[in-house]
């Protein structure tokens, strides 16, 4: 019975002939040798097809293979390094599976468009299958990053009656009776489970409204939210540090190879180590003042705002202490300057924007109420939010990180919809 194998795992099987569930993602001929491209999801192998060695019907069947037809290919496997993957397959047996008419997404170029359309089919190309597999390293790095350090892994709620970023970005929906919103960020809760267990993060999608067509935008994205008991702003800063480089260097351990199918610069990420840069907000206003920039003091910033503050910096750089007026209602004023935050958001290198927003908050339960006040906050709906400033309260911090904005810095990619398997984009729901 010959061994059935996936092409990954060929390299135990070298010099033996094994039997692999695949599809052919490419075919050459030149009349008496037939190049199979297989791909079966763990990689890709060329398969040998030798007219004078096969039975007749086995060079037919590898004739009828089109482009992504399925197939079960037997073979020998020999090592072979002028090969991409080091192996290749002698075939001696080919049993069609299904045999696929016009696979629409071709070797030649396709406008964007129509490859977000064909989004189910666009996952099966090499680029969108390292991207696939780099973003599930950075889920794992991410994991065995706060599993390593104790921090207990906690759900927020999807549906929520309030909002907890601002309300104009919300999607409503109806809760039975009442209206709810899907969550805009797990934070508030986290700060309740950061008083029942800790350090807790959390790890899920979340959903923004936003009429923005940027490259940097989706409508829904995932969001790792740490939150820490008894831990101030400073401390927070370190804990994102080395959360960011043990990410980059993870993927740089073990993505070698897809980090090569996208012709990533991986110098750029190599020093992705250490301390990060830290600007204030001031000083921040300053640096573009003086580079042309109109920008005032209090002013957000727009994306070439953080990208001309970031190509100055080849690692990731803070901007912190913003203005309150800028910044969400929970943030923790600046003992010295209460006009300020203590906050930070974590700016990526090579102008891919902001990754990660954090800050300190408030503890203090008058305080928090007359946030409420200004920003118009209903009292009913936040009355559990503001028990945690009732029961115990304490200095707490806590971050969150926009997992595709982190995959298209780290693959180097032009637009965050290729970091997500099926992005919801401003104006796509499809597929
Ligand atoms: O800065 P944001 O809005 O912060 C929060 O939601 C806080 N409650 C987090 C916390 O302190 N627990 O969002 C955090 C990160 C951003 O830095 C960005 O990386 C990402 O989420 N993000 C988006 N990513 C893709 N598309 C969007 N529309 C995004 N909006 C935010
Ligand atoms: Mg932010």
């Amino acid at each position: 019975m010959t061994a059935k194998s996936t092409i990954q795992e060929v390299k135990h099987h070298v010099g033996q002939t094994v039997r692999i569930g695949c599809w052919l993602h490419n075919k050459r001929s030149s009349g008496k040798i037939q190049f199979l491209q297989l791909r079966d999801g763990t990689g890709f192998i060329q398969g040998v097809v030798v007219k004078s060695d096969v039975p007749e019907e086995v060079w037919d069947a590898a004739k009828q293979l089109t482009q992504e037809s399925s197939l079960w290919v037997t073979g020998t496997v020999r090592e072979d390094e002028r090969s991409q993957s080091g192996f290749e397959l002698t075939v001696q047996g080919v049993e069609i599976i299904h045999i696929t008419q016009d696979y629409p997404i071709t070797p030649k170029e396709h406008g964007v468009d129509f490859l977000m359309d064909h989004r189910h089919l666009w996952i099966r190309s090499p680029r969108q299958r390292a991207i696939l597999i780099i973003r599930a390293e950075i889920i794992k790095a991410i994991q065995q990053f706060f599993d390593e350090r104790n921090f207990h892994l906690v759900d927020p709620p999807i549906l929520t009656p309030s909002s907890a970023e601002g309300t104009t970005e919300l999607f409503n929906i109806k809760y039975f009776d009442e209206d709810a919103y899907l969550t805009q960020s797990g934070q508030l809760y986290m700060e309740a489970a950061a008083m029942a267990l800790g350090k807790v993060y959390s790890f899920g999608p979340t959903f923004r409204a936003e009429k923005s067509k940027t490259r940097r935008h989706l409508i829904e994205f995932w969001m790792i939210e740490p939150e820490m008991a008894f831990v101030e702003h400073e401390e927070s800063l370190e804990v994102q540090e080395q959360f960011v480089a043990h990410i980059v260097q993870t993927v740089l351990k073990n993505c070698a190879k897809e980090l090569k199918v996208l012709e990533r610069d991986t110098t750029k990420l190599e020093n992705i180590h250490g301390a990060f840069p830290r600007i204030t907000y001031d000083d921040a206003i300053k640096f573009l003042q003086e580079r042309g920039y109109e920008i005032q003091w209090g002013d957000d910033f727009g994306a070439p705002h953080e990208t001309a503050i970031a190509e100055h910096y080849n690692k990731p750089v803070f901007i912190t202490h913003w203005p309150a007026e800028i910044k969400a209602f929970y943030m923790k004023p600046d003992p010295n300057r209460p006009e300020l935050v203590l906050c930070a958001d974590m700016i990526a290198p090579e102008g891919y924007g902001e990754i990660i927003g954090g800050s300190q908050r408030i503890d203090d339960p008058a305080l928090m109420e007359e946030r409420f006040a200004e920003h118009k906050l209903s009292m009913d709906a936040y009355q559990w939010y503001m028990d945690l400033r009732k029961y115990g309260s304490v200095p707490h911090s806590g971050f969150g990180l926009g997992l595709e904005r982190t995959v298209a810095w780290i693959c180097g990619l032009d637009h965050v919809r290729e970091t997500i398997p099926f992005p919801r984009l401003l104006y796509r729901l499809y597929p």
